[in-house]
């Protein structure tokens, strides 16, 4: 089957089906095109709690089909390529964070969104790259703070606030491939280039960077800007939607190797066969999903 008879064989299984697809910026090209609706992790989750369909095809990682799932528990949610996972979300095992909570018995607990349903019903609340500082800004002053699992983003929230963290020992390995000196070659390549990076790039390369923001945090930021050039310091699939916005801007990603192989799993086949089959359907316990819920909604109440 062509590319296009399998688009237009997704279009009528979409209408069948009353589906909706959501999709993350960093998908391949030819999903992000296909998408109703393209956006950030915090993005998506607001729109799963709204959008009106019988089913939701997430294209995305686990951890975000499982947040549309708590969030949208009436609907059927289905990821095209079950192997499709976050390494960062398994970074912190339920036995570890068990311990932490014992360990650390008066503190708010942080997770960021980047992590599996039953480890956000072990938490306070939820964070994402876009609302980091604000969820720890709005913990009350005398309260001490443990943010999981990625260190660098709560290394960047916590400078950001001033507030003193706990932090897990986990991380993106796709970000952590941008390093200081792809950003200075670049630099040097392109004088006028104004840099943006993700919050979960190290330390080094945040301290160099000209804006730290979320996916679809940079999308704003690159339409709004007047300046043409941008040096992307995140996983390659954003530049795809920035050069589709803005024609008339440069986007220049601050290495070719950041990468995320799990992001790059679906692609429009699945797509079609999880509409055809209705797999691989979404299963969280109503009990981890309420509790999750909690940790999710006190996040978005922020927002
Ligand atoms: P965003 O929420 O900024 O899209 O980030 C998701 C992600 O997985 C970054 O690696
Ligand atoms: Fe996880 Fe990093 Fe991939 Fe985002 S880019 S889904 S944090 S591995």
């Amino acid at each position: 089957m062509g590319k296009k008879e399998i688009i237009s064989r997704i279009e009528e299984l979409k209408k069948k089906r009353n589906a909706v697809i959501l999709v993350h910026n960093y998908q391949l090209p030819e999903v992000q095109d296909i998408a109703d609706f393209l956006g950030d992790s915090l993005e998506l989750s607001i729109k799963a709690s709204k959008v009106d369909a019988d089913v939701i095809v997430f294209c995305g990682v686990y951890f975000m089909a499982e947040t549309a799932k708590i969030l949208s528990p009436e609907k059927k949610v289905i990821i095209p390529d079950k192997n499709a996972t976050c390494p960062m979300a398994m970074m912190i095992a339920e036995d570890d964070l068990r311990n932490l909570r014992k360990e650390y018995k008066d503190s708010v607990f942080v997770a960021y969104v980047n992590t599996r349903a039953w480890t956000k019903a072990l938490v306070d609340i939820c964070c994402t790259s876009a609302n980091a500082t604000k969820v720890v800004n709005s913990i009350e002053e005398n309260r001490k703070i443990v943010f999981i699992p990625d260190k660098y983003l709560g290394d960047y929230a916590m400078r950001k606030t001033g507030r003193d963290m706990i932090l897990w020992n986990g991380y993106c390995p796709t970000h952590v491939l941008i390093t200081e000196k792809d950003i200075m070659d670049k630099k040097n390549k392109f004088k006028d280039a104004v840099v943006m990076c993700h919050p979960e790039c190290t330390p080094p390369v945040i301290d160099i960077s000209d804006e730290v923001l979320s996916t679809s945090g940079m999308v704003k930021f690159a339409k709004e800007s007047k300046e043409k050039v941008f040096i992307v310091g995140t996983e390659v699939g954003l530049n795809h939607r920035l050069k589709k916005e803005n024609p008339e801007k440069i986007f220049i990603p601050a290495t070719e190797r950041a990468i995320c192989p799990n992001m790059k799993r679906i692609t429009l086949e699945k797509v079609l066969w999880a509409l055809e089959d209705l797999k691989y359907e979404v299963e969280i316990s109503e009990d981890i999903r309420r509790k999750a819920f909690n940790s999710v909604k006190r996040m978005t109440e922020i927002v």
